[in-house]
């Protein structure tokens, strides 16, 4: 569908959706990025993990969660899971008439220009290796690459649990990580929200010549250029209180917060539950 830049206001809030709390990651990037922007999040936490379910029950979500945060008319959507980028982008974008914008395409976009021996690791979920969406990406952008996927499901458990650095994720890690140190990648994606939160575990272990690269961090990027070229960047700061941060969650509201708070330092006042079944 084209774009119509007639539903868009520069001073409307951007609506960011994840599987649950690993989108937090890229919205920490984006208050980093654009502070004057608005934000409503939405974290799926009645029906996480989106990385082992399939590409129609993913799909499906999604497009409640657009439906969502249209609501509160929203001038553009960050798909904030990259397992949802993976499966469900080319139809959310089909379907909608403002900008949307996935974590996977500006990843693969800052690894195709970091790589210097066109080896490139991707680690992620099992949905988002299976649906070999990086390494489509990373071969249109540039056709010498390998790419090399590895699934890492037990990441996002011990993330959750707050494992961020401990032994036990550290000897999870090294065994994940073993057979990419062995096929000399140089670069490595983080292509899960969760990760980013475990990078100083993953660098340790892949060592210094190797580059990782955050999604969340590029996604931000790019969403401010887009916001800029179509001249839609808010011009005055969001203000305070729970008007410009606003979190919606599908389930446990309490916990979501308590992790929000752990990873953001704005002091987020409140997450509330929604029935996204209704959407
Ligand atoms: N947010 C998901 C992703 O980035 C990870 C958690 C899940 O499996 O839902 O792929």
């Amino acid at each position: 569908m084209e774009i119509n830049k007639e539903l868009m206001r520069r001073d409307a809030p951007i609506g960011v959706f994840d599987s649950g709390v690993g989108g937090l990651t890229v919205v920490r990037e984006i208050m980093r990025q654009i502070p004057n922007e608005r934000i409503i999040y939405f974290g799926d936490t009645a029906r996480v993990p989106y990385g082992s379910k399939s590409q129609e029950t993913v799909t499906r979500f999604s497009e409640q969660i657009v439906r969502f945060l249209r609501t509160f008319q929203v001038k553009t959507i960050v798909v904030a899971c990259n397992t949802a980028s993976a499966y469900a982008m080319d139809i959310l974008e089909e379907e909608s008439d403002i900008p949307i914008i996935g974590v996977v395409k500006p990843g693969a976009r800052v690894a195709a220009q970091t790589t210097r021996n066109g080896r490139i690791g991707v680690i992620a979920t099992e949905a988002t290796i299976g649906s070999h969406i990086y390494a489509k990406f990373l071969r249109e952008l540039n056709r010498e690459v390998t790419v090399y996927g590895k699934a890492c499901p037990l990441f996002v458990p011990l993330v959750e649990e707050g494992l961020l650095v401990d032994p036990v994720t550290d000897e999870i890690a090294r065994r994940y990580l073993a057979e990419l140190i062995d096929i000399d990648i140089d670069t490595l994606i983080l292509g899960c929200t969760h990760y980013p939160l475990i990078r100083s575990t993953l660098s340790r272990i892949m060592g210094e010549r190797v580059t990782l690269v955050n999604p969340a961090y590029e996604t931000a990027r790019e969403l401010k250029e887009l916001l800029g070229q179509m001249d839609m960047l808010s011009q005055t700061p969001p203000g305070l209180g729970s008007n410009c941060y606003q979190f919606y969650v599908s389930d446990k509201a309490e916990k979501f917060l308590r992790f929000a708070n752990s990873i953001i330092k704005y002091g987020i006042l409140s997450a509330k539950a929604v029935n996204i079944e209704e959407y």
